[in-house]
């Protein structure tokens, strides 16, 4: 199956004007960061009646799929439902690449070594599409939604089948259509953001624990971020569709729901006619018969006193925080746009520690944004001294086309970057060991998700904090909720030891 393909420019020669719709059976619809940043002031519409065409239904007898997810929560949930579309097709799932009659690779466009993976992953495939041409091979995510990387596959991946974005997916049975019966590249990004489907079908990777959507995009425009280009405007599902899920997962035995958002706080403040945010919300779900309620991520600036009085009642709602700050100097913070400083974050930290006594916080920081002074960097130590996480994911400042900060200069080297990266590892590392050493000889309630991936002999699970117990125990545990007395805390987990009937401490 040999591909036309179209002389492709690139996005700098490239002109507005260029139409390649002619190069492609579907219509083609390039990307365009430029259109995705416009907020417009559309309604969103729900549509809720959702179904396959009965002429796709059973496409996919006989036949089966794979799908790679890289990167987030968001896109595991994606991929949940994409699994969930082609397993109503009549496709099965595998693990094997060399039994898979479609294969998708949804992707990550956070950082640069995110895409690196991926294209390594496409180079890897192409032996196997030359030896089996009637293999279906997709790309989606959020990659799909940057112009330079559709030019890249257009010019250098021709192996490639399918590209389609993350405003698309409810769209992949008719695409699967025109790949599988089409000769040309199939290609369909909607930069600007679709509407709410619900209804959508859904394959969940495991029954213990279940994610649970509660908005789409995210409109913050962090200068360095990607995220509210690939995933558009903030979108809030309907409250009683959230509750009806969280319901259905709890009536179907999950122990535990993770809320899901790229910013979630700012959850509700686009439902029309309604005061109604991620406070009521989560006051409404901690009524359900679900022992675990979590949500991520948050951003500080939305975090507000509602949602702090109701995640104080406890109950099911964990006292766990995830709580990017990205950077201790609120110089730094305003040129990321994150449109709080030092002092504000602090003062947030410590109003919820007041609520929340037992509260546990984790973060997210990027080190080495553009010009980052050695004190600006030293703020950021000495923040994540003061807050004492316990657990982060550090990262170095990756410039991401088309956002503002990868048009700033930058006079700081890599070797400094990481080697800045490298100290402030160090600094947390010294913490998260300390947390973990305040917990030994203490009762904590563990959610039993499975064997630990280093040793079959061994179970594993989180706290409610988020914090990885291994400990010897039966199989039968796997998926319920028991007390371990922690013994030998770690780094980065903890090892424990069954006790059958116990007080939990913590
Ligand atoms: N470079 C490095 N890290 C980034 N993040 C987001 N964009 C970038 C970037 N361009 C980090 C932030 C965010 C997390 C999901 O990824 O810390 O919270
Ligand atoms: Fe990106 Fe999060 Fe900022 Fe949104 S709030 S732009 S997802 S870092």
């Amino acid at each position: 199956m040999k591909k036309e393909l179209p002389v492709i420019e690139t996005p700098k020669q490239k002109t507005k004007e260029k139409d390649y719709s002619k190069y492609f059976q579907t219509t083609y619809q390039p990307p365009s960061l430029k259109d995705a940043k416009r907020r417009g002031k559309e309604k969103v519409q729900f549509h809720k009646d959702f179904s396959i065409p009965d002429d796709l239904n059973g496409l996919g007898k006989g036949k089966k799929f794979m799908i790679r997810t890289y990167g987030c929560q968001m896109n595991e949930h994606d991929t949940e439902v994409m699994a969930g579309l082609l397993v109503d097709m009549g496709f099965e799932s595998t693990n094997e690449t060399e039994e898979a009659d479609i294969i998708l690779l949804n992707t990550c466009a956070i950082r640069e070594n995110a895409e690196n993976k991926v294209f390594g992953e496409i180079g890897h495939l192409k032996p196997l599409k030359l030896e089996k041409p009637g293999l279906i091979l997709g790309v989606c995510g959020c990659m799909s939604q940057e112009e330079s990387v559709v030019n890249k596959i257009l010019q250098k991946h021709q192996h490639i089948d399918l590209i389609f974005g993350t405003h698309n997916i409810h769209r992949l049975p008719h695409l699967i259509k025109n790949a599988i019966f089409g000769k040309e590249m199939v290609i369909e990004v909607w930069s600007k953001e679709g509407d709410i489907v619900e209804n959508l079908p859904r394959v969940r990777k495991g029954n213990i624990k279940g994610w649970v959507n509660i908005m789409y995009g995210c409109d913050k425009f962090c200068t360095y971020c990607i995220v509210p280009y690939t995933r558009g405007k903030e979108r809030s599902r309907h409250p009683e569709d959230i509750i009806e899920e969280v319901r259905h997962l709890a009536r179907n035995g999950y122990k535990e729901i993770t809320l899901l958002g790229q910013n979630v706080n700012a959850y509700g403040k686009d439902l029309d006619g309604m005061e109604y945010g991620l406070g009521n919300l989560m006051d409404e779900i901690r009524k359900i018969d679900i022992p675990r309620v979590r949500f991520t991520t948050s951003h500080p600036r939305d975090f507000d006193d509602h949602l702090i009085e109701v995640l104080a009642k406890g109950g099911n709602l964990v006292e766990h925080i995830h709580l990017p700050v990205q950077h201790g100097s609120s110089d730094v913070l305003k040129l990321m746009a994150r449109k709080y400083t030092r002092e504000h974050y602090l003062e947030l930290v410590d109003k919820i520690k007041k609520q929340i006594p037992n509260a546990v916080f984790t973060t997210d920081i990027i080190v080495g944004f553009p010009n980052e002074t050695e004190e600006q960097f030293e703020e950021t130590l000495s923040l994540v001294k003061e807050v004492e996480y316990d657990m982060a994911f550090t990262f170095i400042y990756s410039p991401r086309d088309g956002t503002p900060a990868a048009k700033m200069e930058d006079n700081v080297p890599m070797e400094v970057k990481k080697e800045r990266l490298h100290r402030l590892n160090d600094v947390m590392n010294e913490i998260f060991l300390k947390k973990n050493l305040e917990l030994k000889g203490e009762i904590v309630e563990v959610l039993v998700e499975g064997e630990s991936r280093k040793n079959p002999d061994v179970l594993t699970g989180h706290t409610r904090t988020n914090k990885v117990v291994h400990f010897h125990g039966a199989k039968s545990l796997i998926g319920e909720l028991v007390n371990v007395q922690i013994t030998d805390p770690k780094t980065w987990s903890m090892g424990g030891e069954l006790v059958e009937t116990a007080e939990v401490s913590r």
